[in-house]
């Protein structure tokens, strides 16, 4: 870079292997460059090129591979507790029906807005160091008014990727009512969730709510100005996918039993289908075809679903690792998948990628390229992440606790 700027200016230089995910800057798919350097001007990216450019700070990346930071579009970060006991069991043969959902929902309403908030930070701090630069984070374990919209106003102090998901599971003092229940999602819990939402979002599937269910979930969501996403077939093949599409989501998440209509169905659609392979790892699923999905033309992405219950990871590696080894996809696709994918189930184009006037969302690793992320599973590669999740600011820091159980 030879321009001078007085604005603040940070230079990555001496990268062995740089991916860009523009194959016009370089090799590949990816379009890696080779002995590179990357400058960040007010965070955005100004330059890639060759090693040696110059700016106010530097960071040497030492020979080693540099990426775009992993875009996690779907986790649900707001919750206490866990659920090891229910994994335990589930490894001893139990099946995955989603019914936990209700323990968490009771562990999270007697929980204070501060320490929900930093049991958020923390999960927060993790996906950080694990190279994550983007997410996405869901209500849905407060299921009524006041739990939904302090969940939603917690995750919206860390991302502006927030999605209203009362619709995860009918509770339990809704037993037997989930019309009611769908209808109360529709008004008021709806108009408390939506100034903190971007997104809303629905588990379609057996045991939770079906095509109709969801469909007017979605809607509501629509006239409320928010954009769309929805949770399908994951747990057995089902409406969710086609209901998607028909509505135009931006995302259907999960996609563990995909039909031959599904894939032609989001094949011909704006509709990005999400992985989530750390959450059939946890629940014993079989993994989703995506070699197929792929090859079909679908646009997919892979994304951590950290929660208690299907899926407790922050690491998008794990999942890239799985994504290639068990989902048949190629070390590049699944990268690809794990950045631009994410940034596609997102409708954003400004992540995702390095690319001049792109954010500055970088991860650098402790390796020479990015396949050591597959070939080396398990292994904490990230040297460093830069990106807007460094900053970890919390709004609930002086809140006085909520008694146990008050709502
Ligand atoms: O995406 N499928 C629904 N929701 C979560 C699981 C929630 C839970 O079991 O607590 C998921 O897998």
């Amino acid at each position: 870079m030879t321009e001078h700027t007085t604005r603040p200016s940070l230079v990555i230089d001496n990268i062995g292997s740089l991916v860009t995910n523009d194959p016009a800057l370089g090799a590949g798919p990816l379009g890696i460059i080779e002995d590179a350097s990357l400058v960040i001007v007010d965070g955005v990216v100004e330059y890639v090129g060759p090693s040696g450019a110059i700016a106010d700070e530097r960071i040497d990346a030492d020979g080693a591979c540099a990426l775009p930071g992993f875009v996690d579009s779907h986790t649900h970060l707001v919750f206490a507790g866990d659920r090891a006991e229910e994994f335990t069991a589930r490894m001893a043969g139990q099946p995955y029906d989603g019914g936990g959902i209700r323990t968490t929902t009771d562990a999270t309403r007697s929980t204070s807005s501060n320490e929900l908030d930093r049991l958020v930070l923390a999960r927060l701090a993790e996906a950080h160091w694990a190279g994550t630069t983007t997410i996405e984070i869901k209500s849905g374990y407060g299921l009524n008014v006041p739990d939904e919209a302090r969940s939603l106003e917690i995750a919206k102090a860390h991302t502006t990727e927030t999605t209203f998901l009362g619709a995860h599971l009918v509770p339990a003092e809704f037993d037997g009512r989930a019309d009611d229940y769908i209808d109360l999602v529709c008004s008021d819990m709806l108009a408390a969730a939506a100034p903190n939402a971007k997104w809303i979002d629905a588990f379609c599937e057996t045991g939770a709510f079906d095509a109709d269910q969801c469909r007017a979930v979605l809607e509501a969501g629509r006239a409320a100005g928010l954009g769309l996403r929805l949770h399908g077939n994951q747990l057995g093949p089902g409406p969710g996918v086609q209901l998607a599409v028909e509505c135009g989501c931006a995302s259907v998440d999960h996609c563990t039993y995909l039909s031959v209509t599904d894939i032609e169905a989001l094949a011909g659609s704006e509709t990005v289908a999400t992985f989530l392979p750390a959450a059939d790892f946890s629940t014993r699923q079989p993994y989703a075809d995506a070699r197929r999905a792929i090859d079909a033309g679908v646009t997919v992405a892979i994304a951590s679903n950290c929660n208690p219950g299907s899926s407790y990871t922050t690491s998008m590696s794990f999942c890239i690792a799985i994504a290639v080894r068990e989902m048949k996809m190629t070390i590049d696709e699944a990268i690809q998948a794990a950045t631009l994918g994410g940034a596609a189930a997102l409708r954003r184009d400004d992540i995702g990628r390095l690319t001049p006037g792109c954010a500055g969302h970088v991860t650098v690793l402790k390796a020479p390229s990015h396949h050591h992320l597959a070939y080396r599973p398990g292994v904490p590669l990230v040297a460093r992440t830069i990106g807007p999740l460094a900053s970890f600011k919390s709004r609930f820091a002086h809140e006085v606790p909520r008694a146990g159980g008050e709502q």
